[in-house]
C-alpha cells in the first residue's frame, strides 16, 4: 500500500485547499485500501477524478498503471495539472468534461470514486452501463459508494454532503442519489459484472462500501 508521506510529498505544491481536502479525506476515508484494490497494472480512466488525488495513489502505486482522469470543475482539473506537472507524472492526463456525455475512451479499469452518489439514478445507470459496454472482457470497474446503513451513518453522511455540496459548494451538485448496497449489487450484476462487495464501514464514521466488478 502507498505510504502516506509519499502522497504528502506529491501534494506539497498543490496549495492549501487541495492539502487541506487530501488530509481530511485521508481521515475519513479508507482510500489508500481502496487504490490498493484496483489492478496494478493497465489503464485506469478515473471518472470524476476531482483535484487528481486518487489518480496520485494509484501512480504511486504503480509504476505499470497510467490514468486518464475526467471531471466537470475545472478548478479542481487546475489542481490535477499542478500535481502531474510538478510530480513529473508523464503517466497521467486530466481533461474536463461530463461523464454523463463523454464518449468514454479504451481502458482496462474504470473508476468512480465517491461520483455516482452526484448523478440521478437514470444518469448513474447511464454511466454503468457505458463504463460496461466499454470495459474488454475481465476488465475492471471500481465503484466507491456510501451505504444507506447503518441509519446514523447514513444520516450523518447526509448532513455532510448538504454542507459540502448545498451549504460550502466544495463539491459541484445540487441533490444526492445514495442507493442501498443490495441495489448496487443487483444493477452491476444485470450489466454482466460478477461484483464483490468490500464494505469499509468498519471504525469509519461514513458507511463506505466498494464494489469490485469483473467484466465477464
Ligand atoms: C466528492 S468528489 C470526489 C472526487 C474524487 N473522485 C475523489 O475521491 O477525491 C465528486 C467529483 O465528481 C465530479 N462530478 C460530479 N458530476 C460530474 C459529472 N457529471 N461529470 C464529471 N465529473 C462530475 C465533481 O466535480 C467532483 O470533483
Amino acid at each position: 500500500m502507498v505510504d502516506k508521506r509519499d502522497v504528502f510529498r506529491a501534494f506539497r505544491s498543490a496549495g492549501a485547499a487541495a492539502n487541506l481536502y487530501l488530509r481530511v479525506k485521508l481521515r475519513i476515508c479508507p482510500l489508500i485500501e481502496i487504490a490498493s484494490r484496483v489492478p496494478a497494472r493497465g489503464h485506469v480512466v478515473d471518472l470524476g477524478c476531482g483535484n487528481g488525488l486518487f489518480a496520485a495513489l494509484l501512480l504511486l502505486g504503480s509504476d505499470a498503471r497510467r490514468v486518464t482522469g475526467f471531471d466537470l470543475d475545472p478548478a479542481k482539473l487546475r489542481v490535477a495539472e499542478r500535481l502531474k506537472r510538478d510530480n513529473g507524472w508523464g503517466r497521467a492526463e486530466f481533461r474536463e468534461a461530463d461523464i454523463v456525455r463523454l464518449t468514454y475512451p479504451p481502458a482496462d479499469i474504470y473508476t468512480l470514486i465517491d461520483v455516482l452518489y452526484l448523478l440521478s439514478p437514470s444518469d448513474q445507470e447511464a454511466v454503468l452501463r457505458k463504463c460496461a459496454r466499454a470495459l474488454p472482457p475481465g476488465g475492471t470497474l471500481v465503484v466507491k459508494e456510501m451505504d444507506t446503513r447503518p441509519r446514523w451513518k447514513y444520516a450523518w453522511n447526509c448532513f455532510q454532503e448538504t454542507v459540502s455540496v448545498r451549504v460550502v459548494g466544495f463539491t459541484l451538485g445540487k441533490k444526492f442519489f445514495f442507493r442501498p448496497r443490495e441495489e448496487f449489487e443487483r444493477l452491476l450484476g444485470s450489466l454482466g459484472f460478477a461484483v464483490a462487495t468490500v464494505p469499509l464501514g468498519r471504525g469509519q464514521i461514513h458507511p463506505h462500501v466498494l464494489y469490485v466488478c469483473r467484466k465477464g
